[in-house]
């Protein structure tokens, strides 16, 4: 089986590579020539875990290529995946500009019937415009050519994206004839899910579960950052509420730690977009438009506790700040709340010393600059701070020296956004611990 996968960035590269990796030909395509060179060189766009090893292995044996040139690789291939970015636009809804132009490109080329699937979380009716797109195109050349959309969306996380992909929950896919179900079943046998964790629907419907599955992980995070706000005021632990509910398999124990509120390329995005649709249909999604508020505002908490320890005016200070992208395991500084943080100390007048074990190269390029001081090593960054700030739960900063910190730093004040240390032992240890709802 021969495939096509539109877009090398998180979602096509993983599933490209994937898709390769139990046996299936595959070509990834995107526009941009620099990055199909570096692939071919094996240099990956993105710091994700396993995936350099799985691009590479199956590029060396041929399974897997890289192109630029999109009519070439459909030809022959079963199936195409649209996996390229769908960017916010200004009024926060999904822009289809580049969805739709591949849509076009593949009316354009096809020679033989192909299901054009969307891998990008597309909003809802985007598989009526994709049908629209190809056909015009196919209308233009006079060609009656067969073909079928699908609606495949994927729920990878980053940072675990390769294991996601190849052990996944459940896969949902959108279809509309018995072909393309027929044809989208052969692909994902190697992957053997039992029947139950393959679901098979209606496009909108499968277009509808993506928001739905990020609008309500969204939504338990600000919930819970919501209450851990109110167990501060209480004198209550959100730590204990968290497991005390947790135990409840109807409410589950993920997705609730309290912290400095949820970032990344889809969780932001996914909400505002959902929220957007709603409104063009004459709803209004209440529950998800405060998600959002509270999700702003938690981005905040942790310098507010900054400035109610130190005061509102912070000039001549320097705070130490342990991670920068938006969660552990990637380099992905989008909707970071760092940034959000280090804007924030700035305006107040302090310095920040930041140190992330993956993510600093791509904090320094596009999100953050100059504005802090990148530092060698956790400790590095805490030489003559007046405080440390805990961003990112990264493994290699949970059990640090505090012995050594505790020299390091001009006060022993920790900062603790994720909830990741033990106030009762950084008391022993003579330091000031503050968390989130603790
Ligand atoms: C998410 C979904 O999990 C995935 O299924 C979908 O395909 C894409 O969006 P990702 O953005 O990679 O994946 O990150 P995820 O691990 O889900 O975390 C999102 C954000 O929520 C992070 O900022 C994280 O720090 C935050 N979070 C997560 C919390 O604050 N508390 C939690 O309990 C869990």
């Amino acid at each position: 089986m021969k495939i096509t996968v539109v877009g090398t960035g998180y979602v096509g590269l993983v599933s490209g590579a994937c898709f390769a990796d139990v046996g299936i030909e595959v070509v990834c395509v995107d526009i941009d020539q620099k990055k199909i060179d570096k692939l071919k060189n094996g240099i990956m766009p993105i710091y994700e875990p396993g995936l350099e090893e799985i691009v590479v292995r199956n590029y060396e044996s041929g399974r897997l290529s890289f192109s630029t040139n999109l009519g070439e690789a459909i030809q022959d291939s079963e199936v195409a995946f649209i996996a390229v970015g769908t960017p916010p636009g200004e009024d926060g809804s999904a822009d289809l500009k580049y969805v739709l132009a591949v849509a076009d490109e593949i009316g354009k080329t096809m020679s033989d019937y192909i299901v054009v699937a969307t891998k990008s979380t597309v909003p809802v009716t985007t598989g009526c415009k994709v049908k629209e797109a190809i056909q015009n195109a196919l209308d233009k050349r006079k060609s009656d050519l067969p073909f079928a959309v699908a609606s495949n969306p994927e729920f990878l996380k980053e940072g675990a994206a390769v294991e996601d992909f190849l052990k996944p929950d459940r896969i949902v896919i959108g279809v509309e004839e018995e072909r393309a179900e027929e044809i989208m079943r052969r692909l994902y046998k190697p992957f053997q899910l039992s029947g139950d964790r393959i679901i098979y629907m209606d496009i909108p419907s499968a277009e509808m579960t993506k928001y739905t599955a990020n609008a309500m992980l969204a939504t338990k995070i600000s919930f819970m950052n919501d209450i851990a706000n109110l167990c501060e005021l209480v004198g209550a632990d959100a730590n204990m509420v968290r497991a005390g509910i947790g135990s409840d398999p109807r409410i589950g124990n993920k997705f609730i730690y309290p912290g400095v509120g949820y970032g990344g390329s889809c969780f932001p995005k996914d909400v505002k977009a959902i929220i957007r649709t709603a409104k063009t249909y004459g709803y209004d999604l209440r529950v998800l438009q405060s998600v959002e508020a509270v999700n702003e505002d938690q981005k905040h908490t942790l310098v507010k506790k900054v400035k109610k320890h130190f005061g509102d005016d912070l000039s001549g200070m320097t705070f130490a700040m342990w991670g920068l992208s938006f969660k552990p395991n990637t380099d992905d500084m989008r909707e970071a709340p760092a940034i959000v943080m280090i804007n924030e100390l700035r305006a107040a007048g302090a310095k920040v010393k930041a140190y992330d074990p993956i993510a600093m190269e791509e904090a320094k390029e596009v999100y953050v600059g100059d504005k802090v001081t990148y530092c060698d090593d956790a400790y590095d960054a805490c030489v003559d701070a007046d405080a440390l700030l805990l961003v990112t739960e990264w493994s290699e900063f949970r059990m640090p020296s505090w012995s050594a910190l505790g020299k390091l730093l001009t006060n022993k004040v920790v900062f603790d956004g994720r909830n990741i240390y033990d106030r009762k032992y950084l008391k022993e240890m003579g330091f000031e611990h503050y968390g989130i709802g603790i």
